[in-house]
């Protein structure tokens, strides 16, 4: 592709000490790696996508299972090696681990620098002063911290699509969970800044924005003149009528918050996709209530009908976690009969992983047998899959429009892209560029794909 995105493209420069950042965990890390790539830069740092040119690598990570955590223990061991090669490379990790086990991974013989989400403006003090004193570290959570003013560098050089985080932290403290520890209180970012950072990457041939935050219907910006006071139903509206031509995404929103002005907002407007990410985690209320989610499993089916209502045609996406604490056969049912219901478009599915130091790992034992859990995330995934082949198949006849991302892995005559609905569609390269839209008609389907013919 050409030079549009040049102006948010990392600077390479041979000269300058290079960073390597490898990334992991949800799109909010996404979204802080480009953060602490824009002032590692401003720091002199350049940017590099291989381990043995860097002088710094930064490990941003993720603490929401242990199965994560593992991964980047193993991660480590690899830059052991690259250690052993270049014995001027520093280790930097960042992000949730980083936070959740602060000295404990500091202690790490491989590790020269721990840093929490809402430390990284100390960055560049850090890396100074591991040279003179040796280790470092900064996990001071904040509850003012939102990277406001900072233009984020984006990694992915040919992508079309783009991250702006509204807020950071969450307030909820669901009984599972580790993110509120890791990531600290909820605050919300100026709408001044992202609407910025939205026309900027407009600017720059972006086409599709995805604003986050853990529970982004709390989004809330007051004003000195509480006239001004502005909502995520408002944002979204402001960050939508930068342009018709690019697609606005959210996520995540809470079942207990997602508003109807936010639904009639999405109705409005074309270019708000209609897709809800609404992560439902049990279909059993004695779980919902266990897990602290503040919602029902009755309350949550309304809000589906509720969607259907407002946007006809919105796809809808979940989260679900199976084996947490002493669920037994019939909550899991329960879980079953709901996704039977909703007829989810896909969903994210996990066994329960006890995190120490939340409420669940204090209260209540982990008492799910390790193969029970996966019979029953075998379960669900199946019937998911089903669920996937039936929504795809109802699409099967109708036309969509679609922004094209790239070519098609399996085939290079081909292009992929997705619908409105976040559905990945597949379809005949006849030319087109990375980043147009296409009208296409689905023809046939896989449970994960639309196969699609151009007109
Ligand atoms: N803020 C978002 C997402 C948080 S983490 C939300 O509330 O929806 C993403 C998903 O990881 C959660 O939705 C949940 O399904 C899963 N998750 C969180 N903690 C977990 C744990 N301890 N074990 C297994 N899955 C977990
Ligand atoms: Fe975790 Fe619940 Fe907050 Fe999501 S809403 S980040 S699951 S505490
Ligand atoms: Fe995201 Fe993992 Fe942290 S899911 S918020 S990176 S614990």
């Amino acid at each position: 592709m050409q030079n549009k995105y040049q102006s948010v493209r990392p600077i390479f420069d041979p000269i300058r000490p290079h960073v390597f950042i490898e990334t992991y965990g949800c799109q909010m890390n996404v979204s802080d790696s480009e953060v602490v790539l824009s002032i590692l830069q401003d720091a002199g740092y350049s940017l590099c996508d291989n381990i043995d040119e860097a002088s710094l690598v930064l490990i941003n990570t993720c603490a929401v299972r242990d199965n994560a955590e593992q991964r980047i223990l193993g991660r480590l061991d690899v830059f052991r090696l690259a250690k052993k090669k270049n014995h001027a490379l520093k280790v930097g990790v960042l992000g949730c681990m980083a936070e959740r086990l602060k000295e404990e991974l500091l202690s790490h013989p491989v590790v020269d620098l721990v840093v929490g989400p809402d430390a990284y403006r100390d960055l560049p003090k850090l890396l100074a002063a591991i040279s003179a004193d040796g280790k470092q570290i900064n996990t001071i959570l904040s509850h003012e911290e939102t990277y406001a003013d900072i233009s984020p560098v984006r990694m992915d050089k040919y992508s079309v699509s783009a991250y702006i985080s509204i807020m950071r932290g969450c307030n909820n403290i669901c009984s599972y969970c580790v993110v509120p520890y890791t990531r600290g209180a909820e605050r919300s970012r100026d709408p001044q800044t992202i609407l910025r950072e939205a026309k900027d990457l407009f600017e720059n041939g972006y086409k599709e924005i995805t604003l986050l935050g853990q529970n982004v219907d709390s989004y809330f910006w007051k004003n000195s003149d509480s006239a001004k006071d502005i909502n995520f139903a408002q944002l979204i509206e402001q960050v939508a009528l930068i342009d018709p031509s690019i697609r606005v995404r959210f996520s995540t929103s809470h079942p207990k918050d997602i508003s109807d002005e936010l639904l009639h907002t999405i109705a409005a407007h074309d270019n708000i996709c209609k897709h809800i990410h609404l992560p439902v985690q049990s279909g059993s209320n004695a779980m919902l209530e266990k897990m602290n989610r503040k919602h029902t499993r009755e309350w949550y089916l309304s809000r589906i009908k509720t969607i259907r209502r407002i946007i006809p045609g919105c796809a809808i996406t979940t989260d679900v976690i199976v084996g947490f604490c002493s669920e037994s056969e019939q909550d899991h049912q329960d879980t079953l009969s709901l996704f039977r219901e909703v007829g989810f478009d896909s969903a994210f599915m996990f066994q329960y992983s006890e995190r120490p130091g939340t409420k669940a790992a204090k209260h209540f034992p982990d008492d799910v047998p390790p193969e029970v859990k996966t019979a029953r995330l075998n379960e669900i995934i199946a019937l998911q899959n089903t669920l996937s082949l039936e929504s795809n198949r109802r699409d099967v006849g109708k036309c969509f429009e679609v922004l094209i991302e790239g070519p098609s892995k399996r085939s290079d005559k081909d292009m992929v892209g997705r619908t409105s609905q976040n559905k990945t569609c597949v379809f005949k390269d006849n030319g087109f560029k990375v980043g147009e839209y296409v009208k296409v008609r689905v023809v046939d389907c896989s449970s994960a794909t639309l196969l699609c013919e151009v007109i």
